[in-house]
């Protein structure tokens, strides 16, 4: 079925793969994006783009009645963990209150859909390992936390009003498409951060803590490629449309599901492979830990495939760091280039 999708901050990293991967799939695509953090250039040939901010609730309004939209994907949020940190009050009022008026929007314009874009963050210092949907929630720093609100948000919306959502739940996005990579300003995440050492454009990679009790003494993450979250969002939106055409009760359409390899790999390893892929010795320092940087972080990613068939077929470390270096050899600025 072909659906119109607004696919808010879908400028950005994961929300412009998403969008490609829907347009292959069939779909019509409206991207509304204040590219704060997001590329013109990373939009998707035949998508819309509509530059607007996700607080100015009358262009939201405008959107709303221009087209008639079938489901929103949201990716929209601020995503320094650190940073929350230091400014609260901007990642509550940008990634809840915000989120608050897109759902009221919504709600108005009778578009009962969403698939959002959560993240591992929402567990903070999980109980076991690999992390399942049902373990405990308690995240340790605003942004963590106002993504968690969003969820709860989402919840009491299907009660109240029928909105029949998905929450994706991340790990640690990664690697790159042939047209779409990774270009956050600042860039926080290890991957491309080791690539710009080999690109010349750092001296050195930090590893922060180096004394964990992991195999290596560094921390551990899962790995997820942006190309096997995009397949995953395809397969809950398609859930979500199948449900309502069932019309079955909204209270079936409420989805949690982790996306991760299930499969960590510590600091040390992606460091090893990046010198591999690329040739170049890429110095590494050894700092002290991080304050809340637990030493293991990874999904099982068991429901999203036992319920929705979802297969990664991207999760090997020398397939992730390769894609994104083919992408930022081709790159080396970024999309400015
Ligand atoms: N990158 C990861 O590893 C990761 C992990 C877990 C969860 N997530 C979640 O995935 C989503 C996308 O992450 P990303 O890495 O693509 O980030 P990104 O910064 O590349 O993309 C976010 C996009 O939202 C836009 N945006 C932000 N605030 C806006 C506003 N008020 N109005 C309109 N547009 C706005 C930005 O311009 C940007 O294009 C985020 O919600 C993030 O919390 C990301």
């Amino acid at each position: 079925m072909r659906s119109t999708l607004l696919v808010v901050g879908g400028a950005g990293y994961v929300g412009s793969a998403v969008a490609a991967a829907l347009m292959r799939a069939g779909h019509q695509v409206l991207i509304y994006d204040n590219l704060s953090h997001g590329h013109r250039e990373a939009v998707p040939a035949g998508a819309d783009l509509i530059v607007g901010d996700l607080e100015d609730r009358d262009a939201l309004d405008r959107v709303f009645r221009g087209a008639r939209i079938d489901a929103v994907l949201h990716f929209a949020a601020l995503i320094e963990a650190g940073e929350s940190m230091q400014v609260p009050e901007r990642y509550f009022r940008n990634n809840t209150a915000n989120t608050m008026g897109l759902l009221e929007a919504m709600i108005a314009h009778n578009v009962r859909a969403m698939v959002f874009s959560s993240t591992a963050a929402v567990y903070g210092i999980p109980e076991r390992m690999p992390i399942q949907e049902e373990d405990r929630l308690a995240p340790i720093n605003p942004y963590g936390e106002s993504k968690l609100i969003v969820e709860r948000m989402l919840h009491w919306h299907n009660i109240t009003r029928g909105l029949r959502y998905a929450c994706l739940r991340y790990f640690n996005a990664c690697g790159a498409t042939s047209e779409r990579g990774e270009d956050h300003a600042p860039e926080s995440h290890l991957i491309p951060l080791v690539l710009r050492v080999a690109l010349g454009k750092r001296d050195s990679i930090a590893i922060f803590g180096s004394d964990y009790e992991t195999p290596d003494g560094t921390c551990v993450r899962d790995y997820v490629h942006v190309e096997d979250l995009a397949a995953a969002h395809v397969l809950a939106l398609e859930a979500l449309q199948r449900q309502e055409q069932k019309s079955a009760d909204p209270s079936e359409s409420r989805m949690i599901y982790n996306l991760g390899s299930g499969t960590g790999y510590s600091v040390r390893q992606v460091v090893e492979v990046a010198r591999a892929v690329t040739g170049h010795p890429i110095p590494a320092e050894e700092s002290p830990r991080r304050p809340g940087d637990p030493p293991v972080l990874v999904a099982s990613a068991e429901k999203i495939k036992r319920e929705l068939g979802w297969r990664p077929r991207h999760g090997e470390l020398q397939t992730i760091v390769s894609s994104a270096w083919d992408w930022h050899r081709a790159h080396p600025d970024g999309y400015r280039a």
